[in-house]
């Protein structure tokens, strides 16, 4: 378990367990890349973030994970690969589920919903998520105990 502040003040905590703190979590999050990239997505308000959302009624995490990637990215999800999942201790409290997939399509799309569509990006992302027009969600230390893990255990390296 991994436990710090957030930008706002409110504790976070992350594990790489499967499903710690809830087996059905309201919300997802998905860091995604598309030939060998990461792919944001431009949130109209928070700036540019990894795709996510909230699950539907009748959704599974991973099924909410597919639609959020294609709604915010137009992207084809390849596997859904569980990493972890992190509580926010705000009011009500806030529950996600964080998973990796590598997208097997990227197609434009005249509408993407919240946000601007997607943005690859091209520099070390662990460093440029700290600019002004990165989303708070971005600067969570979730953000990097979840790149390390991707970059560790399934990239290999
Ligand atoms: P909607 O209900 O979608 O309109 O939005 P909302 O902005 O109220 O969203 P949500 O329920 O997703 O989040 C409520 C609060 O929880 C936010 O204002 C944040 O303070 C916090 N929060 C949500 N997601 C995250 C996250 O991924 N990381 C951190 N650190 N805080 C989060």
């Amino acid at each position: 378990m991994y436990q710090f502040k957030d930008d706002n003040g409110f504790t976070v905590t992350y594990s790489y367990d499967q499903h710690p703190f809830s087996k059905a979590p309201a919300h997802v999050f998905i860091l995604t890349r598309y030939n060998g990239q990461w792919v944001l997505t431009q949130h109209k308000k928070r700036g540019f973030e990894f795709p996510g959302g909230k699950v539907e009624n009748g959704e599974s995490p991973v099924e909410a994970a597919a639609r959020e990637v294609m709604e915010e990215l137009g992207g084809e999800v390849g596997e859904l690969i569980y990493i972890g999942q992190y509580k926010v201790d705000v009011d009500p409290e806030i529950i996600k589920s964080v998973f990796y997939t590598d997208l097997t399509s990227l197609t434009p799309k005249s509408d993407y919903h919240e946000t601007d569509g997607p943005v690859m990006v091209t520099g070390d992302l662990l460093s440029e998520r700290f600019q002004d027009d990165f989303s708070f969600i971005m600067k969570d230390e979730t953000v990097r105990l979840s790149i390390e893990y991707i970059e560790q255990k399934l990239d290999g390296g």
